[in-house]
């Protein structure tokens, strides 16, 4: 009962704050035609789930964000799921006392930090056959929604900022589940709970963000 009360509300609340954005003329009247249906209803939907929005996978950020896209394929992230194949990174392993020849794809611990989601709504499940794990593919290596945030929700507000090209305010997109940039995201799997991690180095924030995340570009819109 509470809970249903708790989404109701929500609901409304969503739909309040689009139906007085397009008042006030912050959406143009011809996109908010396209969308007012498919936002309001998406909203009732997706409000269920606002406390925790579905993973959709990196490929789907790609059209929109192609220089980070491109970028993060370069970076460890973004091959972090070979890393547990046999044969790769054998030195590593090795030295970390890992078998070399063990498919850590398949062990439920490694692939929780070196895939999106793990087990979460719209995150990668361990796949039971090849038809799956393709479907997986877009789920597998450290993507833009570890750090990010599961982009369910907030995907249909960029998009709505694509095509309206207002400007925005970082608060609406933490509100729809982007999430703020801090070492505390990083600190989530660059931990001890890591079986490769160096605990004598602790993690500097700054240093790591230079070596190990994707090339920026700036914002635009950004108000
Ligand atoms: C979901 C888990 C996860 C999150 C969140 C995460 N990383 Fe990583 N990171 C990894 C994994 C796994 C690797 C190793 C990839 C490989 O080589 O297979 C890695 C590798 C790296 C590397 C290269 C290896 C090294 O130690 O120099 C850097 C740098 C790095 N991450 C920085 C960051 C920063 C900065 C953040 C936060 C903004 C971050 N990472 C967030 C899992 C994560
Ligand atoms: C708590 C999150 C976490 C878990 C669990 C985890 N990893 Fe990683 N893994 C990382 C991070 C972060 C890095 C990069 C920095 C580091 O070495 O800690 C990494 C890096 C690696 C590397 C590359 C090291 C190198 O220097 O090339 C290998 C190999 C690896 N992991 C294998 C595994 C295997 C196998 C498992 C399961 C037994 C596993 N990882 C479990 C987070 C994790
Ligand atoms: C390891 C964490 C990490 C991963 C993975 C990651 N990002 Fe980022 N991203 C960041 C950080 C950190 C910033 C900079 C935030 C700041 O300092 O303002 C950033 C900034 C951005 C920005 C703002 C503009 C810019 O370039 O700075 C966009 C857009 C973006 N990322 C998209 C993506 C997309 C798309 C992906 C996946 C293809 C992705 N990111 C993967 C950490 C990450
Ligand atoms: C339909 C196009 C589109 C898609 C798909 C899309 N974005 Fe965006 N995104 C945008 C636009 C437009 C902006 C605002 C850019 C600006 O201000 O220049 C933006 C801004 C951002 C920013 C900076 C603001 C913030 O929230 O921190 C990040 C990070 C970001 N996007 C990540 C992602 C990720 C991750 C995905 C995939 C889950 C994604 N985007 C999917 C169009 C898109």
């Amino acid at each position: 009962m509470k809970g249903r009360m708790v989404f109701v509300v929500a609901a409304l609340s969503l739909v309040g704050a689009y139906a007085l954005l397009f008042r006030e003329g912050a959406i143009p009247a011809a996109a908010a035609g396209d969308h007012l249906p498919l936002t309001v209803a998406s909203a009732a939907t997706s409000t269920v789930l606002a406390a925790e929005a579905e993973f959709v996978g990196s490929a789907k950020c790609k059209k929109c964000h192609l220089a980070e896209h491109k970028s993060w394929e370069a970076t460890r992230h973004g091959k972090a799921f070979d890393t547990l194949k046999p044969g790769n990174a054998s030195e590593a392993k090795t030295k970390h006392k890992l078998d070399p020849a063990k498919d850590y794809t398949k062990d439920a611990t490694c692939v929780a930090c070196h895939t999106v989601g793990f087990g979460k709504p719209g995150g990668y499940q361990m796949p039971a056959d090849e038809e799956a794990a393709k479907k997986m593919k877009a789920l597998e290596n450290v993507g833009c929604e570890n750090c990010h945030g599961a982009g369910g929700n907030y995907i249909n507000l960029h998009e709505e900022i694509m095509k309206s090209k207002r400007k925005y305010k970082m608060e609406e997109m933490y509100a729809a589940g982007s999430l703020k940039q801090e070492a505390a995201i990083c600190l989530t799997c660059h931990s001890e709970k890591s079986p490769t991690v160096d605990k004598t180095v602790p993690f500097d924030y700054e240093k790591m963000k230079e070596k190990g995340v994707h090339e920026h570009t700036p914002l635009k819109q950004k108000e």
